[in-house]
């Protein structure tokens, strides 16, 4: 099934926003319900016409219920502001997983598995539904397994497609520019100047036009 049947077929679940992060706050029987980690599930404005879609919370997000309130939000802020997006006016920020998959071996936390982005992607198709955006971007490759069901984000990266008459971007994670801090041509870090460049004349386009 594409992404964009799906995206019809999740319709009408629930009847707001408010209604969707209720039913997440109580959800008890998803993958991670006894990982021992709290749901965390969004900031920003739910007015934006920008949704961003992160992969999972990690330890400072589970502790302070927020997405992207660590080291990689921190860069992820200064990403959007160097577009002039405010990140708390312009944009709404949630992720594909609602609750920090706890790691093994001494680590704080783990990738999500398969299982986990295909159990909470109907919610991330409501929140795309409820917040009704002009623009979505997709950190990473878990953002885009769950909403283009890919992967491959180096390729995948800087190339707008179409989901139900939104524009999709998928853009490198700010966790993965952490650990490729290189600016010179053609880096990550360039490459990601580039995409969000990119982004804010799309968003200048649609919200121009009415
Ligand atoms: N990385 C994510 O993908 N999401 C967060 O909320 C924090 C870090």
């Amino acid at each position: 099934m594409s992404a964009v049947d799906m995206f019809s077929q999740e319709t009408s679940k629930f009847a707001s926003l408010e209604a969707l992060i209720n039913a997440l706050k109580q959800m008890k029987d998803d993958p991670l319900a006894n990982a021992g980690t709290n749901v965390v599930i969004s900031r920003g404005n739910p007015e934006a016409k920008l949704l961003l879609i992160g992969e999972a919370p990690g330890p400072e997000e589970n502790v302070r219920g927020k997405p992207f309130v660590g080291r990689a939000g921190q860069l992820l802020d200064k990403i959007l502001q160097a577009a002039n997006f405010d990140p708390e006016k312009d944009v709404y920020i949630t992720n594909s997983v609602f609750r920090m998959p706890p790691g093994e071996e001494g680590k704080a936390f783990r990738k999500p598995t398969d299982q986990e982005i295909e159990y909470y992607r109907p919610y991330v198709f409501e929140m795309i539904r409820l917040i009704d955006p002009r623009v979505i971007l997709l950190t990473g490759n878990v953002a885009c397994q769950s909403v283009l069901r890919k992967t491959g984000i180096t390729s995948l990266r800087g190339k707008w497609s179409q989901l139900g008459g939104r524009w999709v971007m998928p853009i490198y994670h700010p966790s993965y520019l952490l650990r490729n801090p290189a600016r010179d041509p053609g880096s990550p870090k360039a490459q990601m100047w580039d995409d969000i460049r990119e982004v804010r004349k799309k968003y200048d386009e649609l919200t121009a036009q009415n």
